[in-house]
């Protein structure tokens, strides 16, 4: 059963802190994204919007965020009041969101892997693929597709923890535990293979993916001894991956 973050809304905004996060996904995912300015965003499985701010600081317009936990719209809502740029916030399970308007860009930090089954996977990326203008494209992180005994060893690194419940067959549960500043956050999604996330997105009618290798940014690297980042660099457990309509 995938982690409803209704239960750990708080706790999960504190991973924002690890230095991969901070120095390679995010540095990653924006090389990837490249320039948005004046393109409509849709940020699935938004959170509490921190990559939807960030979008929408770049220039983009408009700006929606959609996620399954109220409480992360309630936190990204709560932020959109107190410094409003604009954006739009919606609780929805993008499994079964419909069209809601033509973007240009849809990002998805962390969304695919919980699906559950190949068929929850299947009707979260057609939503994607619904919602994006022809010629439109989507940038997503996600968990690393190859995930090896290697992977979960090398984790260890960085106070990040990841247990499949089972063989790394399509669809398992993997849970994962973080290290934050006041504790620790367990959550749990799914396992998915490339072969899997390339089926669903050619059903879907997409261009084939195309998978980037994890960056490390320039400050990451100046903050940490190029020792720190060697297992992450030869073993990252995430991954960016992009298609376009
Ligand atoms: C790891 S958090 C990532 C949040 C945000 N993208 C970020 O990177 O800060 C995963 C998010 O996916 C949301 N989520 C999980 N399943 C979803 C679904 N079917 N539809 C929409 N959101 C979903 C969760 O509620 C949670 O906020």
């Amino acid at each position: 059963m995938a982690t409803n973050y209704d239960d750990i809304a708080d706790e999960y905004l504190q991973t924002k802190v690890n230095p991969i996060k901070k120095y390679s996904e995010e540095f990653t995912f924006f090389q990837v994204l490249g320039d948005v300015a004046q393109q409509a965003v849709l940020d699935l499985a938004c959170g509490d919007g921190y990559y939807t701010r960030a979008v929408r600081r770049q220039g983009a317009a408009p700006v929606v965020g959609i996620d399954l936990s109220a409480e992360m719209i309630r936190q990204a809502e709560a932020v959109e009041a107190a410094e409003p740029l604009g954006i739009e916030y919606r609780v929805g399970d993008v499994a079964n969101l419909g069209v809601i308007g033509a973007f240009d860009v849809v990002t998805a930090v962390y969304l695919l892997q919980y699906a559950a089954t190949e068929s929850e996977l299947q009707g979260m990326v057609d939503a994607i693929y619904a919602n994006l203008k022809p010629g439109g494209r989507v940038v997503m992180v996600t968990g690393q597709p190859n995930l090896t005994e290697a992977h979960l060893a090398a984790q260890m690194h960085y106070g990040v923890t990841i247990k499949p419940q089972g063989s790394l067959a399509d669809g398992v549960c993997i849970d994962t535990t973080i290290l934050v500043p006041e504790g620790a956050v367990t959550f749990t999604n799914h396992h998915w293979t490339k072969a899997a996330y390339a089926h669903v997105f050619q059903q879907a009618g997409f261009q084939p993916l195309v998978w980037y290798p994890m960056q490390i940014s320039a400050e990451g690297l100046a903050q940490y001894p190029a020792e720190y980042w060697r297992p992450y660099q030869q073993y990252p457990a995430i991954a960016v991956v992009s298609a376009a309509r």
